[in-house]
């Protein structure tokens, strides 16, 4: 399967060292005002090169969309974002094209399909990811048109290193339009995209772990605001269900939680429960959002929060044991070519894109939003 949503439904295409990658996004309503700047902003947050902290593949990352808008508005046909491939080096990869890399998905591709294209990890690699942020990007823009949702990602620990968070404690941080505006900021002007004041804490670790060849994982959380109460659904498709299979749909996600996540396990009921209150304009209101903004599948009105556990880059400098798939051999492995040494900062904007395209999905899916214009 290479398409997600049922109703807006994103296909992604391309190999990491083919011509092209992208999306066809189908099921966008028409009417929506789309450039291909809404889409390229959110591809810079993704692309490499952004800081040491990133793989120095040299890559501009332009989109072009080839179809599906006219007059500067979607029309309600499937709208296609490509992007060429321009600095991919193969060669790096002739001299491991035989085995499998620890961690990696070659083995699992080499076994299952027989024709696996090896360069760059071919379509298992994380630039595959750009279709999911084109897709995103569209989703995001449409839900901030229609329902003023905004979604937020940001580094909360990498490897052992946490920072210093607990937004969902904390509603006020996403209700006042200055604090959050200064919040989005310090995401983005940090290399690692973590606003804690700690984050030079977590560069100083990841500087240590790129010196010894190794690489390291971490946490990102999602906030969605501005999502109205109802979306989801209460057996099965509930709204924490479908969000966790976006977020396990991305590479390298090892754990999703929602909330407080499994925090919930230690907690007594008197902890965990939310409690209730109408505000003074009689608004239902509650005391703290444990729960993560979600309660018998469906959403309260309060901030969805999620967080995914990112597994350490599989390829590392770093002698490792494999073996040879064509000559039978238990051999040694060192891997050169260029990688994430954390994949954390630039899993966030994706992240940020399946939560987008799940809930766009949801939202057509249960008549939030028009399916066929707006
Ligand atoms: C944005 C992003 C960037 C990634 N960069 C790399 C990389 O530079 N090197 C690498 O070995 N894996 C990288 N990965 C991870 C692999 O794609 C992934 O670990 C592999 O396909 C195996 O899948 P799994 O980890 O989900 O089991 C990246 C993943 C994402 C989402």
């Amino acid at each position: 399967m290479n398409t997600y949503g049922d109703m807006f439904r994103v296909t992604v295409f391309g190999e990491s060292h083919g011509k092209a990658v992208g999306a066809v996004v189908d099921g966008c309503p028409a009417n929506l005002p789309l450039s291909e700047e809404d889409i390229q902003k959110e591809l810079n947050r993704r692309k490499p090169g952004q800081s040491i902290y990133t793989t120095p593949r040299k890559e501009e990352d332009k989109v072009e969309i080839l179809s599906g808008i006219f007059d500067g508005k979607t029309t309600g046909a499937p709208i296609c974002g490509i992007v060429y491939n321009k600095g991919h080096r193969s060669k790096d990869y002739e001299k491991i094209k035989d085995l499998a890399r620890p961690g990696h998905a070659d083995l699992t591709y080499k076994l299952k399909y027989k024709n696996y294209d090896y360069r760059g990890g071919g379509r298992a690699s994380g630039r595959i990811t750009i279709g999911h942020v084109i897709g995103g990007a569209i989703a995001k823009k449409l839900l901030s048109y229609t329902f003023n949702i905004k979604i937020i990602g940001y580094t909360i620990k990498i490897g052992k290193i946490e920072g210093d968070f607990s937004y969902y404690k904390n509603p006020d941080i996403f209700e006042n339009e200055k604090s959050l505006e200064s919040l989005i900021e310090n995401i983005e002007n940090n290399p690692l995209r973590c606003p804690s004041l700690n984050a030079y804490e977590m560069e100083e670790y990841l500087k240590e772990i790129i010196s010894q060849k190794d690489s390291v994982g971490g946490i990102v959380e999602i906030v969605a605001l501005n999502v109205p109460i109802g979306v989801g659904n209460p057996i099965f498709n509930k709204l924490n269900g479908e969000l966790a299979r976006g977020l396990m749909s991305i590479n390298a996600v090892k754990g999703v939680e929602i909330g407080v996540g499994f925090k919930a396990a230690e907690l007594l009921g008197s902890e965990m429960n939310d409690e209730i209150y109408f505000d003074d304009s009689k608004n239902i209101k509650f005391y703290s959002n444990n729960a993560g903004g979600i309660l018998g599948g469906i959403s309260t009105g309060q901030p969805i929060v999620m967080r995914i556990a990112v597994k350490p880059t599989p390829s590392i400098g770093k002698k490792q044991r494999t073996i040879n798939l064509k000559t039978f051999e238990n051999v040694e492995i060192e891997i050169e070519g260029r990688h994430d040494p954390t994949i954390v900062p630039r899993i966030v904007p994706v992240a940020e894109a399946m939560v987008a395209i799940t809930l766009a999905d949801l939202m057509i899916k249960s008549g939030f939003i028009h399916p066929c214009r707006l």
